[in-house]
């Protein structure tokens, strides 16, 4: 296939990276990640300080992080300051501290130039939050891609049980609403659907199914 930009936007636990992720290795595009690069800034900052986390913090964090993004081997693998963090990035205390990151204008700047670089060459399958908004408007294809709150919870619940995490379903699910919440209601590029993106809705779809949508999309 012609050497696309396809964007996948969507809230928290809507199976984008384990879809994106299929769907590129069917294209034999590159995955792109933007997630694990903002989970990455939120890493290093706990590294500085795991309690007095401000926005000094946070900036002085971005202002000489080296973020570095490489998909080797169908692999996404997150490199911070040229060291490997891919299982550091899923913590659930650097998830419950990323939005928070996410939010803060210098950290967006700093990734979203990098993202966009990442893209120039086409070939490219590139997940997260404003792809389609913001970081790639000119995308080929845009996706918006979600579920109902019961079934990401569910999904998260089982992806976290399978990495040795065992968490209370109901926390769980209030984490990943509030999560969202701030993904939206940020002031600089919020968690949206783009006008021109197609919605697929994944509560009664398989991974395969959901696989297959895209890359009908992508025909
Ligand atoms: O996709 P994932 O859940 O790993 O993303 C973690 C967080 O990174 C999101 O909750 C959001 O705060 C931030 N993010 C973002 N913009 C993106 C991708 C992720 O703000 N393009």
């Amino acid at each position: 296939m012609r050497n696309l930009v396809v964007a996948i936007d969507g809230p928290a636990g809507a199976g984008k990276s384990t879809v994106a992720q299929l769907a590129a290795e069917k294209l034999a595009y590159t995955y792109i990640d933007t997630g694990a690069m903002y989970r990455a800034v939120a890493w290093k900052v706990l590294q500085q300080s795991a309690t007095n986390i401000t926005e000094e913090l946070i900036l002085s964090v971005v202002a000489d992080i080296e973020v570095d993004l490489q998909y080797i081997d169908r692999k996404s693998i997150i490199f911070v300051d040229g060291i490997d963090v891919s299982g550091e990035i899923r913590t659930p205390e650097v998830t419950a501290l990323v939005s928070q990151v996410a939010k803060i204008g210098a950290v967006r700047e700093k990734l979203v130039a990098l993202q966009r670089k990442m893209a120039q060459r086409g070939s490219v399958l590139m997940d997260g939050r404003d792809i389609a908004t913001n970081v790639l408007p000119n995308a080929d294809v845009k996706i918006f891609l979600t579920a109902s709150i019961d079934e990401r919870a569910a999904r998260r619940w089982r992806q976290l049980q399978l990495n040795g995490y065992s968490v209370d379903m109901s926390e769980l699910k209030q984490e990943i609403a509030a999560r969202d919440k701030a993904d939206s209601e940020r002031e600089i590029s919020p968690l949206v659907q783009a006008a021109d993106a197609v919605l697929i809705d994944t509560t009664r779809l398989s991974i395969d199914q959901t696989v297959e949508a895209i890359l009908n999309l992508c025909r």
